[in-house]
C-alpha cells in the first residue's frame, strides 16, 4: 500500500514538474553546471532523446528549460547530441517548434541531431522519402549541419561521432547494405585516432538495456526495441572496436543504476567489454520504469583515461549522482 501510494505521489510531482515550472520557478541549479576537472577535460558534451516535439507550449517550455541549463554551463559544452525522436511526427509543424526553441539559445558548440522512428512517419503514410527530407533541412537549419543522408560522421575536438539512421519508416530501424559498409568504413577510420568513439543511434542493440521486455508489449519478440533485423549486423561490426559508446533513446526508462538492476533489469549504462552502451531516458515524456522524471539526460565529460557519465536533470538543474558512472579510457 505504501509502495502504490509513493508511485502515486511521484507521479503527481512529475506532473507538477512538467506543467507549473514556467510559473513557480522549479530551477535549483544556477551555478552547478560545471566538469569535474576542468583543467584537464578535452571533451564536454550533453546527450538528451526523445524530445517529441509537437505544436504544446509545454513542450517548447521543457525543452527551453533544458537549454538554457546547457548554455549557462561554466565549462562551455562542446556538443549536445539529440538521440532521436526529436519529433512526435516528423512533420514540418514539429520541427518548426522545435527550431522555434533552439533559437534564442547556444546551447553547445555543435549539435548533433539523430533520426528516431518517431521522425520518420510524417503524414505522409509509410513514405520514408518526406520523412528524410524534414530531417536533413531542419538538421541544417538547427545545427547549420549539410547533410547528404541521414546517417553521418563528424568530429568533435577530434573525437569521432558517428550518426546511424533509420532508411524505412517501421518502429524498428532499418540499416541498409549501403548504411551497413558506410559503418565498417567510419568504424575503420575512427579507430585509427586510438581515441573513444561515439555511436549515436536512437535504437539500441537487443537484449541490451533489459529488452525485449522493456520495450514494453506483453509478449515481447527477441529484436523488439532494438535495430529490428539488422541489429546482430550492427553489433558486430561495433564490438569489434575498442572503446566505443553507443549513446541510444527510444525506451523512454528512466535512470537504473548497477544496484537497482535486480529491480528493474536492466542499467541505463551497460558494458560489454570494450563496447559501452549509454540509454537515455526520455527528455519529454515521464519514463516508463527507473527515476520517473522528466528533463534528463547525462553529461559526458572525456578525459586521457577515462569517461565520466554523470546524470542530470537539465530542467531542473540538478545533478543525480547515484546515477554516474565512470568507464577507463583502454
Ligand atoms: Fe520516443
Amino acid at each position: 500500500m505504501w509502495m502504490l501510494f509513493k508511485a502515486f505521489f511521484c507521479v503527481v510531482l512529475t506532473f507538477l514538474n512538467i506543467f507549473t515550472w514556467p510559473v513557480f520557478g522549479f530551477y535549483a541549479g544556477e551555478n552547478n553546471y560545471e566538469a569535474k576537472n576542468d583543467e584537464e577535460i578535452l571533451l564536454n558534451f550533453a546527450a538528451i532523446s526523445d524530445i517529441h516535439m509537437t505544436d504544446e507550449w509545454a513542450r517548447m517550455q521543457v525543452l527551453q528549460c533544458g537549454l538554457w541549463d546547457m548554455e549557462h554551463a561554466q565549462d562551455k559544452l562542446d556538443a549536445l547530441v539529440l538521440a532521436g525522436d526529436l519529433t512526435d511526427g516528423g512533420q514540418v509543424h514539429e520541427y518548426e517548434k522545435l527550431r522555434e526553441s533552439f533559437s534564442p539559445y547556444t546551447p553547445a558548440g555543435e549539435i548533433i541531431m539523430a533520426v528516431g522512428n518517431h521522425d520518420t512517419w510524417t503524414d505522409e503514410d509509410d513514405e520514408y522519402g518526406p520523412a528524410k527530407e524534414n530531417f536533413l533541412k531542419y538538421t541544417e537549419e538547427i545545427s547549420g549541419r549539410v547533410l547528404e543522408n541521414a546517417y553521418y560522421a563528424t568530429e568533435v575536438n577530434g573525437y569521432p561521432f558517428i550518426v546511424l539512421a533509420s532508411e524505412d519508416t517501421h518502429t524498428s530501424a532499418f540499416i541498409s547494405e549501403e548504411q551497413l559498409k558506410w559503418l565498417r568504413a567510419e568504424m575503420d577510420k575512427a579507430a585509427e585516432k586510438e581515441l573513444p568513439i561515439f555511436v549515436i543511434s536512437h535504437w539500441p542493440i537487443a537484449e541490451s538495456h533489459g529488452l525485449p521486455e522493456t520495450w514494453g508489449d506483453d509478449e515481447p519478440e527477441l529484436l523488439d526495441g532494438s535495430f529490428g533485423d539488422q541489429n546482430y549486423e550492427v553489433e558486430a561490426i561495433l564490438k569489434d572496436y575498442e572503446n566505443v559508446f553507443l549513446i541510444s533513446g527510444h525506451l523512454h526508462n528512466g535512470f537504473v543504476n548497477e544496484s537497482q538492476k535486480d529491480v528493474f533489469g536492466y542499467a541505463s549504462v551497460e558494458s560489454d567489454g570494450s563496447f559501452h552502451s549509454i540509454n537515455l531516458p526520455s527528455f519529454m515524456y515521464v519514463n516508463f520504469r527507473g527515476r520517473l522524471g522528466n528533463g534528463c539526460g547525462y553529461s559526458i565529460e572525456v578525459y586521457e583515461d577515462e569517461v565520466l557519465i554523470r546524470a542530470r536533470s537539465f530542467t531542473a538543474g540538478v545533478w543525480y549522482t547515484d546515477y554516474d558512472v565512470t568507464i577507463p579510457v583502454k
